[in-house]
């Protein structure tokens, strides 16, 4: 589906985030042929990365804990070869760089020159991340995303202080941590970054990614990335129904391979005309108008479909008040007095005989 940023027209509203795919304009070339609408840079800096051996690993269903650094690519290379070259082959590159004022001074006028479409500043501290946007806006005329963090103490204040330094558009969030995973055998930490910890992303962190979308879009009116946990195609729309206007990956396309894209990309697109809508726009910030004002009671009815249910008994099992139990002739039984309504029960259910 093309979806317009900042006046260029993508291919796809997907962006790929910052991270080793993105490690060379070989790598962002392979992107862009695979569907990607854009793709951001490793994060550019003064220094190239010296990254530990191991900095990566998977610790649950689509998600990864790493402490890979940033680019192990001299800003030289990125400004001389690197993005002339991906930009040449038609990608739409936005430039990630960090993690202070000094670097972002020494390459953001150059990142202009060079064709990328805008540049996405991110900091592993909150306190350059101002001084980096005030900068760069003095030096540039292209748009400047700021990356924001969900390890923010309070991400809203943080967000509107970088839009009223003119900030043009929000990644949202970055990985999350930090996180740790222990080798059961060796007793050793799997990562060999300092400390044995490294930085979770992919499905895990989703939740917590719809939430600050969600808290964000009620303050800001620029464009979101919604980046942090999609893996599927469901987990985009939920992405957009928060409040996002594009759908940000990076975990899931490592772990997937790159035909996540046009995968995530077409059936998007199905939901959207199934719901008879034409545009993401449609739908972005979607939830808003349902976000409970003071805590929900009314209203709670839960519907049992037998023509759908297949017996598994999840349901059952996993009631914590013993509130449920099959009846006669395909019927299920609850018991009012112990039922309190939690709904756990038909979040478990997976063929839909549940319903709220
Ligand atoms: C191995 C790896 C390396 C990453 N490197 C960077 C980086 O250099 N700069 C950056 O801003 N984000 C980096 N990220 C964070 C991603 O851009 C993204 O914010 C995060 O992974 C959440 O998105 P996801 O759940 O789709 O992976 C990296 C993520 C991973 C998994």
């Amino acid at each position: 589906m093309k979806t317009d940023l900042f006046g260029n027209m993508l291919q796809s509203p997907i962006i790929i985030g910052s991270g080793p795919l993105s490690y060379s304009a070989r790598g962002m070339i392979l992107l862009d042929r695979a569907g990607a609408g854009a793709v951001v840079t490793k994060t550019i800096t003064r220094s190239a990365a010296d990254n530990p051996h191991r900095h990566m690993l998977e610790c649950d269903t689509n998600t990864l804990i790493n402490c890979e650094k940033w680019s192990d690519y001299s800003m030289e290379r990125w400004l001389d070869e690197e993005i002339p070259k991906a930009v040449r082959e038609g990608v739409k590159c936005i430039a990630s760089v960090g993690h202070t004022v000094e670097d972002s001074r020494l390459c953001a006028e150059r990142l202009e020159e060079e064709g990328c479409m805008a540049i996405e500043l991110v900091s592993y501290r909150e306190e350059t991340v101002l001084p980096m946007l005030e900068d760069t806006r003095k030096r540039v005329k292209i748009p400047i995303i700021v990356k924001l963090s969900p390890n923010s103490e309070n991400i809203i204040e943080h967000a509107k202080r970088c839009e009223a330094a003119g900030a043009d558009a929000f990644t949202a969030c970055d990985s999350m941590g930090p996180a740790m995973k222990i080798n059961i055998g060796t007793g050793r930490p799997v990562l060999g970054g300092d400390g044995g910890y490294g930085w979770l992303s992919g499905a895990m962190i989703r939740p917590f990614t719809i939430q600050k979308i969600c808290e964000l879009r009620k303050y800001t009116s620029l464009p979101i990335i919604g980046l942090g946990g999609t893996a599927r195609w469901q987990d985009a729309v939920e992405m957009i129904l928060a409040g996002a206007d594009y759908i940000g990956i990076c975990s899931a396309v490592i772990l997937k391979g790159t035909r996540l894209i046009k995968e995530i990309d077409s059936q998007v697109d199905c939901y959207l005309e199934e719901h008879g809508k034409s545009s993401l726009k449609e739908i972005s910030g979607m939830v808003q108008q349902f976000l409970p004002q003071e805590e929900q009671k009314e209203n709670y009815q839960m519907k049992f479909h037998p023509e759908t249910c297949t017996r598994c008994g999840r349901c059952i099992r996993v009631c914590p008040y013993d509130a449920r139990a099959y009846g006669q002739n395909e019927s299920m039984e609850v018991d009012e007095r112990e039922c309190r309504k939690c709904g756990l029960c038909v979040s478990v259910c997976r063929f839909g005989a549940l319903e709220v």
